[in-house]
């Protein structure tokens, strides 16, 4: 019986189809990229031939032996040095010549501290838009020691509302008591015994005076010009002092 024309075709095709393909296989292709064992060796010694770029977890304890200390009893003892100041192999060796970065910006720490529900129960955990969203995380919590900082406590414990404003407001890092002189039993006898309050615009002006601040002053707060700003009113006509920057 004679085979179809086009079946004769179909099975030259094929056959040429299976000849390239075992050609590309065993001649064409190199055996390194075939090869499962080749391929493997390969990429070891691709690896080990990069540049170090990590110092290791116990690089710093040389010259470094404070803050290595402090971290290993606080709460970033399992965080490495080098994952908040980045690979450091280089300035391990020439110290003088490259320092590693340091995360002092705000939006650095809550990559691990942001609240997320998939992080495990009791890991700690801020909303960050909400924690006292106006300063650095570093101003208040020590990036090798972190604990939280002692507040004054019992002023919030009943002047709940008013603690919260200041927290998110420019004056976060003042204590009550630098504003207000209150006597011990104010925490007992809260109406027997009020504490001060600010009196005069100087009690301001010795943060905020240009010219005639105390010495003691700190450097951010902004400066206004006593005589003249805010005419003779109390600047808390004007400011809430627990929120100054809400004008009213
Ligand atoms: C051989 C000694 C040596 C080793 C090892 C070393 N450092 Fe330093 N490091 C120094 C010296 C010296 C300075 C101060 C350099 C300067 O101020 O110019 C410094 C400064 C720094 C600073 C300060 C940068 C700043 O902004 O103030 C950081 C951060 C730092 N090192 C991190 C590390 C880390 C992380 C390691 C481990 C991976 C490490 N160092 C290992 C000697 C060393
Ligand atoms: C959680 C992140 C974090 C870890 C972990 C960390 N650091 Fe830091 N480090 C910082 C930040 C943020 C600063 C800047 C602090 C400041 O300016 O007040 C800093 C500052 C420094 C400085 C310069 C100022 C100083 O306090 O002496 C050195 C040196 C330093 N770190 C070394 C180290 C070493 C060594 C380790 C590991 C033992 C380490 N750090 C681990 C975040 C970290
Ligand atoms: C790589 C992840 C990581 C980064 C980045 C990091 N932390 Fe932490 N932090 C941790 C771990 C882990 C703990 C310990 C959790 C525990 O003990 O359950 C912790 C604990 C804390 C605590 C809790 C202390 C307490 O009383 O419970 C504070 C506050 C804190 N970190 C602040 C910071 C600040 C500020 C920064 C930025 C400078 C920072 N962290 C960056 C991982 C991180
Ligand atoms: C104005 C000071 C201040 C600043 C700025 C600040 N914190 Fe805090 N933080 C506190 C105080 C006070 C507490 C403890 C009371 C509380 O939970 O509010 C605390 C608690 C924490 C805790 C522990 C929460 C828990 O549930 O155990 C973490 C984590 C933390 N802060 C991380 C951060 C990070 C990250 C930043 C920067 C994005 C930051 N903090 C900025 C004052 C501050
Ligand atoms: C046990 C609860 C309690 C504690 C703790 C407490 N207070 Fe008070 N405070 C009160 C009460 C109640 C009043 C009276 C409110 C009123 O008369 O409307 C008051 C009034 C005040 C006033 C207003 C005085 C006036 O003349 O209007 C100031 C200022 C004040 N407290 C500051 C503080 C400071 C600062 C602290 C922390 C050192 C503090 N309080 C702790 C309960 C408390
Ligand atoms: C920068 C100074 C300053 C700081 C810090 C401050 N206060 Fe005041 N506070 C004032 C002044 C000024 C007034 C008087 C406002 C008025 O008479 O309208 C006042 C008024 C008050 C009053 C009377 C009720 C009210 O809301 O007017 C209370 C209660 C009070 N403060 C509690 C606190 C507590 C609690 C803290 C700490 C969480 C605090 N203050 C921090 C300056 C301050
Ligand atoms: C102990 C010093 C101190 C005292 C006292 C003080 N302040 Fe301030 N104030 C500051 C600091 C520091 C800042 C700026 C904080 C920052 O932005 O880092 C500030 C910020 C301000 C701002 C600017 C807000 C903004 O961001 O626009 C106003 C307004 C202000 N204070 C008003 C007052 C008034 C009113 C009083 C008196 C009731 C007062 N302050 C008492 C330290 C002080
Ligand atoms: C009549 C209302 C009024 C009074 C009273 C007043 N202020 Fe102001 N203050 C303002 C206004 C409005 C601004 C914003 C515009 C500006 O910067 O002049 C301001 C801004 C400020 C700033 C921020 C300046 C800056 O550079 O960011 C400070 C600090 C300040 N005031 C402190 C005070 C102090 C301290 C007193 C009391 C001695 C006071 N103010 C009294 C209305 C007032």
């Amino acid at each position: 019986m004679k085979v179809p024309e086009q079946v004769r075709r179909l099975a030259l095709l094929i056959a040429i189809l299976a000849g390239v393909t075992l050609l590309a296989r065993f001649v064409l292709i190199p055996r390194a990229l075939v090869s499962t064992d080749l391929h493997w060796a390969e990429a070891v010694q691709r690896e080990v031939a990069k540049p170090v770029k990590f110092a290791g977890a116990v690089a710093c304890q040389d010259c470094h032996e404070d803050v290595v200390v402090k971290k290993a009893k606080g709460f970033h003892k399992g965080v490495t040095c080098e994952t908040c100041h980045g690979p450091a192999a280089k300035h391990t060796e020439e110290p003088g010549a490259v320092t590693p970065p340091a995360p002092r910006d705000r939006r650095f720490c809550p990559a691990c501290h942001t609240y997320d529900p998939s992080r495990p129960t009791g890991f700690p955990q801020i909303n960050p838009t909400a924690h006292n969203p106006l300063k650095p995380c570093i101003s208040c919590h020590n990036a090798h020691d972190p604990v939280p900082p002692r507040v004054p406590r019992e002023c919030a414990a009943c002047h709940a509302q008013i603690e919260r404003t200041k927290a998110v407001s420019s004056h976060a890092l003042i204590a009550c008591t630098t504003c207000h002189k209150a006597p011990e039993r104010h925490k007992s006898a809260p109406r027997a015994a009020l504490p001060s309050k600010p009196e005069t615009r100087e009690f301001c002006g010795t943060c905020h005076s240009a010219g005639t601040a105390a010495k003691d002053a700190p450097k951010e707060a902004p400066k206004v010009d006593l005589s003249t700003h805010g005419g003779r009113s109390l600047c808390w006509e004007c400011h809430y002092p627990h929120l100054p920057e809400g004008r009213t």
